[in-house]
């Protein structure tokens, strides 16, 4: 996923759009550029790397002087798709006329035809980026009308895009269109901006357009004019966004990085989600009748949520259930009918995997809840019923407060429907709603004590794997665990279920290969107690996670991550806490940008 910022007003653009870019860096941090407008003619300044390698070339360019003069602009966050990192490939791309600009989030698939066709007409191309040609097919539509030539562009293309296009014969105007890739407008006074998200656009405004699939808009100082793809007028549809997008939330405050910070925002976050959703939760359930089959979709951190909550649909609702990989879904053959609810979980809703899953389920009639963390994301648009997790924006790339945010919205879900059908008595749904609202407190505990998780990290950092285990309700937080270890140390770990080990993976085990077992009270205890000892038969280093020390065995291990008592199905929100530190703290130790992990995006937009 890419970021893109635009602005046109009577301030100094250059200024707004790299402040913007910065709040848009999470998004894709590959390379980054601007395209600016004075007096008629186009600048355009990109480099590989962060913003602040931007800025810092910008700050000797011989140009300087006159871009801050620019009064309307854009600036892109690349994660790269087409083509490599390269200054070249970095965006704003240009016509090979160098009179127009444009930035993109997204995938044009036919664009290979397409400059085929613009080859054979001799035009030139510098990169290797589908966005490239985009901006030549408008140059070649142009005749003197801009919103003509880019009306005609986009009839040709076939995939995804979010644009914003500059033109120095029309410099009145942005020209923004969207199609299956996120594209904001905040409306300002005297001036108006665009984004690929609400974040970026929250310093300057909370009233904002929300652009939709097919919409062309025309960004002026003083006018906002939105024309469907076949020309016609469309109203305004202004949203003022609430402060419980809280722009607080936004900044790292006294934390180095931001996940840190929102893996200690937790205790709120978890508690916010199910105050907000237990109404919500309700409303949607009253509507689902005669469910014969489940499914829940998900990606990486959303899958392992929707793996959790199999479980509690299992426990509480006895309606047949599967959990799957979002990319391998589409590749079944189900029988999936309006007698089918598909649940999608995304934090950010455009995760290209996961949309295709949804798109491909509405195709057979079946029921979707989504289950977000992004207002008017595509996901949670398109699906029949959305419950937001409400945690506030999430910026470090590792997903830490979302994924919680998601059990304790599967959990509200899966018990409702329970309760709904019938399956779980009023007093249980209480009980185990009274048990939930104890976990932000316990969660507390966990983050007020990290000192053992930091002497764990201070061994993992120099090791070159890891092995996670875990049982039943717990084998998804060892694949969670080994992902977040994964993802910001680059330590290859890996998840097992805990029984599984002997079936092969025990091969691994020696002194230079951590092995952490969760262990939790509970229907796994007596057995994860059994492997533990056939782990310690091999001179492993045994890391133990545990809600329950007074045993014997946990004397003899060499390191032991303590939690709270919860009951075992609620274990997993706690459990996941500790491994969310220990990855962020092995990172830190290594001197890694754990916000921005290498070759990884926020929001994974292609499949
Ligand atoms: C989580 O730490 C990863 N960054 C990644 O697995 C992520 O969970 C996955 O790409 C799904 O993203 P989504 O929740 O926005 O759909």
């Amino acid at each position: 996923m890419c970021g893109i910022f635009g602005y046109i007003g009577n301030s100094n653009a250059l200024k707004i759009i790299m402040n913007g870019l910065r709040k848009l860096e999470y998004r894709g941090y590959d390379s980054t550029g601007v395209a600016l407008l004075v007096n008629n003619k186009l600048y355009i300044k990109k480099s590989i790397g962060n913003i602040n390698t931007l800025n810092n070339k910008l700050h000797y360019d011989n140009h300087l002087s006159i871009l801050k003069q620019a009064n309307i602009g854009l600036g892109h966050t690349r994660w790269a798709t087409n083509g490599k990192v390269t200054v070249r490939n970095a965006h704003p791309q240009v016509d090979y006329t160098k009179s127009f600009s444009i930035v993109h989030n997204g995938i044009i698939e036919n664009y290979n035809d397409l400059k085929y066709t613009l080859l054979q007409k001799k035009y030139s191309f510098k990169s290797q980026t589908d966005t490239e040609v985009i901006i030549n097919l408008v140059l070649e539509h142009y005749n003197g009308d801009l919103f003509n030539s880019v009306q005609q562009t986009l009839s040709y293309l076939r995939g995804s895009y979010a644009i914003g296009i500059l033109c120095k014969y029309d410099t009145q105007r942005i020209l923004c269109a969207k199609k299956d890739s996120p594209l904001i407008i905040g409306i300002g006074n005297g001036e108006n901006f665009l984004a690929s998200d609400v974040y970026a656009l929250l310093p300057y405004t909370n009233k904002m357009i929300f652009l939709e699939n097919g919409d062309i808009a025309e960004l002026y100082k003083n006018n906002i004019k939105i024309k469907k793809q076949d020309g016609t007028d469309k109203e305004l549809n202004i949203c003022v966004i609430q402060d419980s997008v809280n722009i607080n939330l936004s900044n790292k405050t006294q934390y180095k990085y931001f996940m840190l910070k929102e893996i200690y925002e937790q205790p709120d976050t978890i508690k916010n989600t199910y105050e907000n959703l237990l109404n919500n939760t309700t409303q949607i359930i009253m509507k689902l009748n005669n469910i014969q089959k489940i499914y829940i979709l998900g990606c990486g951190t959303a899958y392992y949520a929707g793996y959790v909550a199999k479980f509690w649909f299992e426990q509480f609702t006895k309606i047949p259930i599967e959990v799957d990989i979002a990319s391998e879904f589409y590749y079944r053959s189900l029988i999936l009918n309006s007698n089918t609810l598909v649940i999608l979980i995304s934090q950010s809703g455009e995760t290209a995997d996961t949309l295709a899953a949804l798109r491909f389920t509405k195709t057979k009639q079946c029921i979707s809840i989504a289950i977000c963390n992004t207002f008017k994301s595509s996901i949670s648009c398109e699906a029949t019923y959305v419950l937001y997790t409400s945690c506030g924006i999430e910026i470090g790339v590792a997903s830490t407060k979302a994924f919680t945010s998601q059990l304790t919205a599967l959990f509200i879900l899966s018990l409702g429907l329970g309760l709904q059908t019938q399956q779980i008595t009023k007093q249980q749904y209480t009980q185990y709603l009274d048990e939930l609202y104890q976990i932000p407190d316990k969660a507390k505990t966990i983050l007020q004590n990290i000192e053992g998780i930091k002497k764990i990290a201070k061994v993992f950092m120099r090791k070159k794997n890891v092995l996670y285990l875990g049982r039943y309700i717990n084998y998804p937080i060892a694949l969670e665990g080994a992902l977040k270890l994964k993802e910001v140390s680059y330590i290859h770990a890996e998840g097992c279920a805990t029984g599984e080990i002997k079936h092969g993976t025990i091969a691994l085990i020696d002194n230079t290969i951590p092995v952490l077992v969760i262990l939790t009270k509970g229907k796994t205890y007596k057995k994860t107690l059994i492997n533990i000892e056939e782990i310690q038969a091999r001179q492993s280093l045994a890391v133990i996670l545990t809600n329950n020390i007074n045993t014997s065995l946990i004397k003899k291990i060499h390191y032991v991550i303590s939690v709270p008592q919860t009951i075992e199905l609620l274990s997993p929100i706690l459990n996941v806490i500790p491994l969310q530190l220990l990855a962020y703290f092995t990172a830190t130790f290594l001197k890694h940008n754990v916000d921005q992990p290498r070759n990884l995006a926020k929001s994974v937009t292609v499949e």
